[in-house]
């Protein structure tokens, strides 16, 4: 491996994760580089934001495609022909193949608006609001063949307030997830996750908080 971890950052949307993997590599020295953004969708700012900083992108448009093979062997081309060692699922909206977890093994993750392993899946703000939980949050997860199951990386919570709409609830979160994802590819640079079974312990932890959070919180 190079000096730099060499990323592929999947996307489909808006992009502020990968805005904020690139202001972390800018700005933070986060040991890593972005050799290519990919987006299934041609209108994806995300395509723009990574245009801004001068780095490489490709559209793979999942409706040329008649099924997902077809798809995920361009994508796996692609990603290989950039010299990727890390592919980083940044609001990346499709389902991977088992050729494509092959091709990348333990060398996927993703990002997910949730505490895993409550509310895998899509629209996952308005579930936990309408679950009533209390807290909710962001998960950074290796991927492995099951939809949001695999071994968690890094985590981070938010409180649920009694106000919140799915908008107020994603934004909280999204604040969150700007500042995990990042330090997520540090430990995966660094060589800082062990892996033991499905944990994933890291090692060399700057600071150990283990206060316990209460929302509401407790009269005192
Ligand atoms: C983020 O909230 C991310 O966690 C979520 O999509 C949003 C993308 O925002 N991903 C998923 O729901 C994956 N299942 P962004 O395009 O601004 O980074």
């Amino acid at each position: 491996m190079s000096e730099f971890l060499k990323l592929g950052v999947l996307i489909s949307g808006s992009g502020s994760n990968l805005q904020s993997i690139i202001n972390h590599i800018e700005q933070e020295g986060l040991p890593a580089r972005i050799q290519i953004v990919v987006s299934n969708n041609p209108d994806a700012y995300g395509l723009t934001r990574a245009r801004n900083h001068h780095i490489a992108c490709a559209v793979i448009n999942h409706q040329d495609y008649s099924n997902r093979e077809d798809f995920d062997r361009e994508l796996i081309r692609i990603l290989k022909d950039a010299g990727v060692d890390l592919v980083v699922l940044a609001g990346f909206m499709r389902i991977l193949t088992k050729s494509f977890l092959r091709a990348f093994e333990n060398r996927i993750i993703n990002i997910h608006p949730a505490l895993l392993p409550a509310f895998p899946g899509t629209h996952v703000q308005q579930k936990a609001i309408d679950y009533g939980v209390k807290f909710s949050g962001c998960t950074v997860h290796f991927v492995d063949e099951g939809v949001d199951t695999g071994p968690i990386i890094i985590q981070a919570i938010v409180p649920v307030l009694s106000d919140d709409t799915a908008d107020t609830l994603a934004a909280r979160i999204l604040i969150e997830e700007h500042k995990i994802y990042p330090q997520a590819i540090r430990y995966f640079a660094e060589g800082r996750i062990m892996k033991k079974g499905r944990h994933m312990e890291i090692i060399n932890i700057k600071n150990c908080d283990a206060a316990a959070l209460h929302n509401p919180p407790l009269d005192r």
